[in-house]
């Protein structure tokens, strides 16, 4: 994995902007009635907050999302200090460019300023203007030279004073969010995050159905408190995802038969956007168990039969690791979009009857009980069933 990223763009337009109109003398100014005030703002990125006195239900959309916490995450915090541990220091330069990737254009190394660890925040978002689709890490172009000027899907907004905006196609296809989404080491042998690629093999690519269609899903309404128009479509920040309550009930489906005198089991990736697991390779994984219980309804005893993943081997050959450490795959199998997989499972003498459970797991079980030692505060990162089905037996 590089240890370096690729250098971005330099800090010395907003240090010169500010340096036209601080802001003690851009308020003293505004009090005189100019405009130099807004000028001012223009200098530095500013917080959600900010944003969320006009735009508060985006910001509270984005707020409840695990991209508002890439940064503050205690989960991702221990593994950064496992990465540093292994690594060195300097691998921190790449972490952030995801994880807190204003830190990262800012040049704030250390993610010392509050804004910056906001995460994948507003103002980090609508200031890419471009995105190199390809497995290189952060693959994003920030403008640094007004922070000031929205990029967005509109090509008629009008946010008064506050800020000016320019459309920018880009905001509504999924390739924006392969900067991030989609990457992998420096000879394209290892895909650390391939969202992006299994997506644009799926059907749901092919009939046009961007990440945004899913994850952001578009309905009518006002975008700012103060806009003067109300829109047909516009998209809502939940970023939907694994973390978000019911989202995984629907996401796949499970059928159990009996056939042959074997228990036949078929896992169905029922919304097809993407590979399932939808992406964290070595990190999260979906188990398939059977439960079977005998005449008087006591569990007899319970099988795994399958784990959908991909889990990567360090260069010891040691299995699984997080992905900084990855020198090869040691094993891939996840439920490709649109397809099905089948399993089968014996059936052990005494059984009545059995329940197949399908469980979507945040984090292998080979961290956790590591993460656990160390009192790491798990929250919203507890197993979650996705799907059960139940067979009577022979
Ligand atoms: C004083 C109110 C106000 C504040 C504060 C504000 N905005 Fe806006 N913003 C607006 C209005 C009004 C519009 C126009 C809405 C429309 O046309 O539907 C707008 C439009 C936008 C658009 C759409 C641009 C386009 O062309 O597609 C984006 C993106 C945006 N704002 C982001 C932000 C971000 C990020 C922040 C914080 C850094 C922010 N805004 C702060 C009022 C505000
Ligand atoms: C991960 C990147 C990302 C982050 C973070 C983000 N946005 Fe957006 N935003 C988008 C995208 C992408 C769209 C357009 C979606 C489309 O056109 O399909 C958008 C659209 C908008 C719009 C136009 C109206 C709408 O809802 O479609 C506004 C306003 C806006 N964002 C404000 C904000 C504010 C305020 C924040 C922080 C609270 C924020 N955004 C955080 C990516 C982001
Ligand atoms: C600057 C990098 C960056 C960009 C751009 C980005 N993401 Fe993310 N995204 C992340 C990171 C980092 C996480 C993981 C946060 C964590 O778990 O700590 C994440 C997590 C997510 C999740 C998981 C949500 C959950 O709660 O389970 C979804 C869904 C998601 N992103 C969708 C998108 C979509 C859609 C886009 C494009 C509109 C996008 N992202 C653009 C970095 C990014
Ligand atoms: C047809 C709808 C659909 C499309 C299109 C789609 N997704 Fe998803 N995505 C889902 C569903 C459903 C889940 C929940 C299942 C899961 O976590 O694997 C999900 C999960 C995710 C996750 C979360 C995994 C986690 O750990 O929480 C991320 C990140 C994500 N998608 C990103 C993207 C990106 C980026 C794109 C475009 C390149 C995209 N998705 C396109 C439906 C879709
Ligand atoms: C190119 C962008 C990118 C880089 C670089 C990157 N990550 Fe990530 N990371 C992501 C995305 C996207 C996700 C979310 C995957 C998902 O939910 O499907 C993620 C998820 C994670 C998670 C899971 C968080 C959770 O709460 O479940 C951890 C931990 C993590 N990354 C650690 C790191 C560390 C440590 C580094 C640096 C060695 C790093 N990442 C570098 C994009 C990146």
């Amino acid at each position: 994995m590089r240890v370096s990223i690729r250098p971005f763009a330099p800090l010395a337009p907003i240090a010169r902007l500010a340096s036209v109109a601080p802001l003690g003398a851009a308020l003293a100014l505004a009090a005189l009635g100019t405009t130099l005030a807004t000028r001012a703002e223009a200098a530095d990125p500013r917080s959600s907050r900010f944003c969320s006195s006009c735009h508060s239900d985006i910001a509270k959309q984005w707020g409840a999302s695990s991209m508002a916490h890439s940064w503050s995450n205690p989960v991702f915090q221990s593994f950064l200090a496992d990465a540093k541990a292994a690594l060195g220091p300097s691998i921190q330069a790449n972490c952030i460019s995801c994880h807190a990737p204003l830190a990262s254009v800012t040049g704030d190394a250390n993610v010392e300023g509050d804004i910056n660890k906001e995460g994948v925040t507003c103002n980090f978002c609508h200031n890419v203007t471009a995105v190199d689709v390809s497995p290189k890490a952060a693959s994003y172009t920030w403008d640094p030279s007004d922070p000031n000027k929205m990029q967005g899907p509109f090509n008629d907004s009008d946010a008064g004073v506050t800020h000016s905006s320019t459309f920018n196609p880009l905001f509504s296809q999924g390739e924006f969010c392969a900067s991030c989404h989609w990457y992998g080491d420096d000879k394209g042998t290892l895909t650390f995050e391939g969202t992006h690629p299994s997506w644009k093999g799926s059907k749901a690519a092919a009939a046009g159905t961007q990440c945004q269609d899913c994850h952001m899903p578009p309905g009518p309404g006002k975008t700012a408190i103060t806009a003067k128009v109300s829109r047909d479509k516009m998209w809502p920040h939940h970023f939907l995802g694994a973390h978000t309550p019911g989202v995984l009930d629907s996401t796949a489906t499970l059928a159990a038969v009996v056939e042959g005198g074997k228990l036949k089991l078929t896992v169905t990736n029922r919304r097809g956007g993407h590979s399932l697991p939808g992406g964290g390779a070595s990190m999260r994984a979906i188990t398939l168990e059977v439960a079977y219980t005998n005449a008087a309804g006591a569990e007899l005893s319970r099988a795994l039969v399958q784990t959908y993943d991909t889990e990567f081997a360090d260069a010891s050959g040691k299995s699984p690791v997080p992905k900084w450490l990855a020198k090869s795959v040691a094993r891939s199998n996840e439920i490709p979009a649109d397809a099905a997989k089948v399993e089968w499972a014996a059936i052990p003498a005494g059984a009545k009857s059995a329940e197949a459970i399908l469980t979507y797991h945040f984090l292998l079980p080979a961290y956790r009980d590591a993460l656990v030692a160390k009192k790491v505060d798990l929250t919203g990162h507890d197993p979650v069933v996705m799907a059960r089905a139940k067979v009577a037996l022979p």
